[in-house]
C-alpha cells in the first residue's frame, strides 16, 4: 500500500489528511509542517483549526494511520504521493506585489523534496498555485534529481472552511490534473485509488495539469462573483424598495441559476477569494488579457464597496458620526463555524468605524482577542488588498475592547452591527439587550439573520442589508 505524506499542516493539509486516513485505514499518512506549534497542537486535544467534526475524525485515527510530524526529510523520503498544502499568499513586494501568488513555501517545499527523496514520488499540488505551477515545480524536481523519478499531478481542494469534514467526505467532486503520458495517467490512476476509497469514480474528474490548476481559480473566482452579484443587487434593492431575500429567492429558482451561494451580506472573506481573484487578474495580465483582468478586478471592488457602503450606513444612521459612541460588533471570524479571520469584512468594519472615532467592544465565540487586536494593528498599504505590518497608532488600539459575552459587548451600546452569521446571534435576548443599550439603539444586520419585524416591534432601529430601509435609515443622507 502507499505511504503518503503532506507538506503544510493548516486548513487544508489537516482536515484532507484526517478524511484520508480516516477513510482508508491501511493507508499510513503523515502529516508535517515547519511550524513546531501547529505540530504540537495537532497532536494535542486542542486542535489549531475549529471545523465541525474535525476533532472525532482525527481522534478515531490519529495515533493508528495518521500521524502529525516535524520531521519533514524523513516523512518525504518513506513516502510514495506527497501532498504539497503550503500555504500560498498574495506577494506582499517586488514583481506582481498585490496580485500574483508568492510561491516562496512552495518552491522550498519542492527543493526539500528534491533534496531528501531517494525513491520514484508523486507530486501533487494541494495548494491552490497559478497555472502552469506544475510546469516549474517539475523543473525544480528533474534539475535536482538524482536518477529519480517524480510525476507531477494537479489535485486543487475545494472545501470550504465550516464545513470542511462534510465537504471532503461528500465532495462534489475530486478534481486531479496529469500529464498526458503513459506515467502521467499511471499517477493520476494511483491517487484516484486513493479517494475512490470513498468517493463514487464518477465523481474523480481527470484532466489534464493546466486544466486542473485553472479549474480552482476559475471556481473560486465564479463564487466570489455570485456573492459580489447579490451584493450588488443588495445595493439597489435599499435604493427601490426590493427585498434581496425575495430577489435571490425568485432567481434561484432558475434551474440554471440554482438557489445556493445567493446571500448577500457584508462581502465575502477568508484567505482564498481575493488571494485567487488577484492571482487570477495576474495571470490575464500577463498574457495580456486587459480586458478579462477589468472584468475579475470589479468583482474584489464590489466587496470593497459592500464594506465601505455598511459602514456608512451605519455612521449616517447615527446622525452621521460615531465618535465616543459605543459599537458592539458582534462576529469577528469571516464566516461562522470558523475562527479564520484571515481578510474577514470585520476589520474593514471595525477600521471604518475606527476611523469616525468609535468606541467598539467586539464579541466572536471562537476568536481571541490577541487575533482580534493582530488583525486590527495591521494597515493596509497603498498599491494592494494585502494587509502590511505597520503598527495603528496606540488611541485606535484604545477604542477596542474584546469581550467574551454578546450581552457584555452590547451593554450601553449605541449601535450593534451583526458582522458574522454565527447562529447563537439569532437566539439572543434582544428585549434585554434593548433594555441595557442608549437610545435610540440601532442593529445593522450585515448578514441577514435578524427578525427585524420582532427587533422594531421591541423598539430598535434596524438596516440589514438588501432589505426595504427603515424611514429612519432612508431619511439620513448617506454615501452609498
Ligand atoms: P495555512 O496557512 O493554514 O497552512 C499552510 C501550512 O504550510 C502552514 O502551517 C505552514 O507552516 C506550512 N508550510 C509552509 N511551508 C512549508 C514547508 N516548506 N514544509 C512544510 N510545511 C510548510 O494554509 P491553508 O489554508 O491550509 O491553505 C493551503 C493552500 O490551500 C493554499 O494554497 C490555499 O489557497 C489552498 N486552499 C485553502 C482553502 C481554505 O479554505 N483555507 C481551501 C482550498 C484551498
Amino acid at each position: 500500500m502507499v505511504k503518503i505524506c503532506c507538506l503544510g499542516a493548516g486548513y487544508v493539509g489537516g482536515p484532507t489528511m484526517a478524511v484520508i486516513a480516516s477513510k482508508c485505514p491501511k493507508i499510513e499518512v503523515v502529516v508535517v509542517d515547519i511550524s513546531v506549534s501547529r505540530i504540537a497542537a495537532w497532536n494535542s486535544d486542542q486542535l489549531p483549526i475549529y471545523e465541525p467534526g474535525l476533532e472525532d475524525v482525527v481522534k478515531s485515527c490519529r495515533g493508528k494511520n495518521l500521524f502529525f510530524s516535524t520531521n519533514i526529510e524523513k516523512h518525504i523520503s518513506d513516502s510514495d504521493i506527497i501532498f504539497v498544502s503550503v500555504n500560498t499568499p498574495t506577494k506582499t513586494r517586488g514583481l506582481g506585489a498585490g496580485k500574483a501568488a508568492d510561491l516562496t513555501y512552495w518552491e522550498s517545499a519542492a527543493r526539500m523534496i528534491a533534496d531528501v527523496s531517494k525513491t520514484d514520488k508523486i507530486v501533487v499540488e494541494k495548494s491552490t498555485v497559478p497555472v502552469k505551477t506544475a510546469e516549474a515545480i517539475e523543473k525544480i524536481l528533474t534539475y535536482n534529481r538524482k536518477g529519480i523519478k517524480f510525476h507531477i499531478l494537479s489535485n486543487p481542494e475545494f472545501l470550504a472552511e465550516g464545513t470542511a469534514v462534510q465537504d471532503l467526505l461528500k465532495p462534489d467532486r475530486v478534481l486531479i490534473g496529469g500529464r498526458e503520458t503513459l506515467e502521467g495517467r499511471r499517477a493520476v490512476q494511483t491517487l484516484k485509488e486513493v479517494y475512490a476509497h470513498w468517493v463514487p469514480e464518477d465523481q474523480i474528474i481527470t484532466t489534464n495539469l493546466w486544466s486542473a490548476e485553472l479549474s480552482k481559480l476559475a471556481a473560486n473566482a465564479f463564487l466570489a462573483q455570485r456573492i459580489s452579484s447579490m451584493n450588488a443587487i443588495s445595493a439597489l434593492c435599499e435604493a427601490t424598495g426590493a427585498n434581496i431575500l425575495e430577489v435571490a429567492h425568485a432567481v434561484g429558482k432558475d434551474s440554471r441559476i440554482g438557489p445556493k451561494f445567493l446571500n448577500s451580506s457584508v462581502g465575502f472573506g477568508g484567505s482564498c477569494f481575493q488571494k485567487d481573484i488577484l492571482n487570477l487578474i495576474y495571470i490575464c495580465e500577463c498574457n495580456g488579457l486587459f480586458e478579462v483582468a477589468n472584468y475579475w478586478k470589479q468583482v474584489i471592488k464590489i466587496n470593497d464597496y459592500q464594506k465601505s457602503r455598511f459602514v456608512n450606513r451605519v455612521v449616517s444612521s447615527m446622525f452621521n458620526t460615531v465618535c465616543g459612541k459605543k459599537i458592539a460588533v458582534l462576529g469577528f471570524a469571516f464566516k461562522k463555524d470558523t475562527g479564520d479571520t484571515q481578510e474577514t469584512p470585520a476589520i474593514d468594519v471595525c477600521n471604518g468605524l475606527l476611523r469616525d472615532k468609535a468606541n467598539i467592544s467586539i464579541y466572536d465565540p471562537q476568536v481571541t482577542e490577541d487575533q482580534i487586536r493582530r488583525e486590527l494593528s495591521m494597515i493596509k498599504s497603498d498599491w494592494g488588498y494585502q494587509g502590511s505590518l505597520q503598527p495603528k497608532s496606540p488611541t485606535s488600539v484604545k477604542q477596542v475592547n474584546v469581550v467574551w459575552d454578546a450581552y457584555e459587548a452590547t451593554k450601553s451600546a449605541h449601535g450593534i452591527c451583526i458582522v458574522t452569521e454565527w447562529d447563537e446571534f439569532k437566539k439572543l435576548d434582544f428585549e434585554r439587550i434593548y433594555t441595557d443599550m442608549q437610545k435610540p439603539a440601532f442593529v445593522f444586520d450585515g448578514r441577514n439573520i435578524l427578525d427585524l419585524e420582532k427587533l422594531r416591534k421591541i423598539g430598535f432601529i434596524v438596516y440589514s442589508i438588501g432589505k426595504p430601509l427603515d424611514p429612519w435609515v432612508k431619511n439620513m443622507p448617506t454615501m452609498v
